[in-house]
């Protein structure tokens, strides 16, 4: 199983937004999927709630049982674990880092949430966890000068996965029924973009495999 959390101080970037459209198209490409809610807002479990199916569980766990709820879902065949986090640093934030494979840290292309970021990857680094970070909600025309500046600055930082995600209202919708994009409009450009998202995820899950086993 490979446990992935959705990270950063800075409310409003895309964490719960991200995780649960990555949740349904891992699942739809063959992943067990769980999602642990470490948010006090529990907007996953809400989202859950909202979609009526126990496909993908939403749980909440407290940072005290983190690890032992991650060696349980492992037992139970899960293959895919994604923790989404408070917009806050926090003892959840910190427990959530120190269980993942790869943490993901979401941003806009903002200078605030470049900010952030530097202080998330800052965290990611004492935690000792492998990072990456995704650009969320990006204006659509993708040259501009402010998206490429904060490519720049995110893959300075320690790497940017592909591909940049824009700003669009099958997002917004999605998460109005309690679906992924990919449910809401399997053909539109939003699934193209998560798709893609969850196989450059797979990729460096894959790549943090082999170096820790290098390591080992
Ligand atoms: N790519 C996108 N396109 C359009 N809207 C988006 C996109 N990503 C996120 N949003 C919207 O931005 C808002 C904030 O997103 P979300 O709640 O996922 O952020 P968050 O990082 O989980 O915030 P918090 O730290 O408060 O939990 C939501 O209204 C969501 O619908
Ligand atoms: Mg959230």
């Amino acid at each position: 199983m490979r446990t992935i959390s959705l990270v950063t101080q800075k409310g409003g970037s895309g964490k719960s937004t991200l995780a649960s459209c990555i949740a349904v198209a891992a699942q739809e490409a063959g992943e067990r999927v769980f999602i642990i809610d470490m948010d006090p807002l529990k907007t996953l479990v809400n989202w859950s709630k909202l979609r009526g199916e126990a496909d993908i569980p939403v749980e909440v766990v407290p940072s005290a049982k983190l690890a032992q709820v991650i060696a349980a879902l492992e037992k139970k065949g899960v293959t895919l674990c994604i923790i989404d986090t408070p917009g806050t640093s926090s003892k959840e934030t910190e427990a959530a880092m120190r269980a993942s494979d790869l943490i993901v840290i979401p941003a806009r292309p903002n200078v605030f949430d470049l900010w952030a970021s530097e202080t998330t990857r800052k965290a990611a680094k004492e935690a000792r966890r492998e990072f990456v970070f995704v650009l969320n909600q990006c204006p659509p025309a993708n040259q501009s000068a402010r998206v490429e500046q904060g490519s720049k600055a995110l893959e300075a930082m320690g790497g940017l996965l592909t591909p940049l995600i824009q700003a669009r209202v099958d997002f917004q919708e999605a998460a109005r029924n309690g679906w992924g994009v990919t449910e809401l409009n399997p053909y539109g450009d939003a699934a193209d973009e998560v798709r893609k998202l969850w196989s450059s995820m797979k990729r460096r899950l894959a790549k943090g495999k082999t170096s820790s086993r290098k390591a080992a």
